[in-house]
């Protein structure tokens, strides 16, 4: 097993092996001693997968548990599921002494951390991502949220779990595409600041899934330790994100967050060499490392189209936008721009 330690305003320690969750339990109840009651939050997919399994692992270590199922996808991250996880925990009468156990993809992760960080004003939970992207990313930080009609996340809280516990066997039962997404968050770490983790990617990342998450998972916690609140470092997890989330709104969300990230950072790439703040030999090294992770790389969006949605980001600080940029293969910079720049900067991107 690997473990990464995370020492934010709540400590606690990530896990990663194969079989976690069959003793998520005992894990568990090594920090929270039992008799407690824990609510399971997960999703009508990853119920039917996964939560008899963790159900059974918390009753024998001596939990009592009950599960808030919700309808898969996005769609359902709004105050109306909130609401009702809310109304769960009262029904089920948990106090702050209980837990909530998010099981699932990031949805989950966002969500059901929110309604800890609210409920009774607080109560810790435990995450067990199911997804990659889940794993290497948003189940690791204290970012939780659900989101508005208006936007993605624009109400959430920072507030860090308890426990994180990745089953890589769970990796087994993701579809292709996202498995994809995920790895591209994995390959994003590489080229934020960790050239060792690009040359372990070029083997195949199922070779050492282990290694590899735990490689990701200590990188993201080095810059969740620097900056828990995202003021500056931590911003650096944004590689390919502000194009990315443009490209993802203006597609409808028809294409996934991982695929518009892939794309988004590769047209960042192309732009800072453009600009010369990059080394010529980052975008073609990133093209290949997509292309093998089965990764798109081609932005099917105009510059005016992707600067206009980027400009209404809630990350946006008054007259300028704070892009990231790779300066070298392992290394990406902040940069802040002016919104009067940012459309002829990502046009750099494009051509
Ligand atoms: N997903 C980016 C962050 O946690 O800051």
């Amino acid at each position: 097993m690997k473990t990464v330690s995370v020492r934010a305003s709540r400590p606690y320690e990530v896990k990663i092996e194969a079989g976690l969750l069959a003793r998520a339990g005992a894990e568990i109840a090594a920090l929270y001693a039992p008799p407690r009651s824990v609510l399971i939050v997960t999703d009508d997919t990853v119920n039917a997968l996964y939560a008899d399994a963790l159900t059974a692992s918390l009753e024998k270590a001596g939990f009592g548990a009950s599960r808030f199922v919700f309808a898969h996808g996005e769609c359902s991250k709004h105050i109306g599921t909130l609401g009702e996880i809310w109304n769960t925990l009262a029904e089920h009468k948990l106090t702050r002494s209980d837990l909530i156990v998010a099981l699932g993809g990031g949805v989950t992760g966002d969500m059901a951390g929110f309604a800890a960080a609210t409920f009774l004003r607080g109560i810790a939970y435990i995450q067990i991502p199911t997804t990659l992207l889940a794993m290497v990313d948003s189940s690791v930080g204290g970012k939780t949220a659900i989101d508005l009609s208006v936007g993605k996340n624009l109400v959430g809280a920072f507030y860090q779990p308890s426990l994180v516990l990745c089953d890589t066997d769970l990796l087994a039962t993701l579809s292709p595409e996202i498995y994809a997404d995920g790895c591209a968050e994995v390959i994003k770490y590489g080229y934020i600041n960790d050239p060792t983790l690009l040359g372990m990617l070029e083997t195949s990342f199922a070779d050492a899934p282990e290694a590899v998450i735990a490689r990701c998972i200590a990188d993201k916690r080095d810059l969740v330790e620097a900056d828990e609140h995202d003021n500056g470092a931590r911003q650096l997890l944004n590689l390919g994100h502000t194009a990315g989330h443009a490209i993802e709104a203006c597609s409808n969300f028809e294409i996934s967050h991982g695929s518009a990230v892939a794309i988004g950072m590769l047209l960042m790439a192309r732009a800072a060499v453009k600009k010369g703040l990059c080394t010529p030999d980052v975008p073609a090294h990133m093209e290949a490392m997509l292309r093998a992770y089965h990764l798109p790389t081609d932005c099917p969006f105009g510059a005016a189209d992707l600067a206009a949605v980027a400009l209404s980001d809630k990350k946006r600080k008054g007259a300028t936008l704070s892009l990231v940029v790779p300066q070298k293969l392992g290394q990406s910079v902040l940069y802040p721009i002016a919104a009067a720049e940012v459309e002829e900067f990502f046009a750099a991107g494009l051509n």
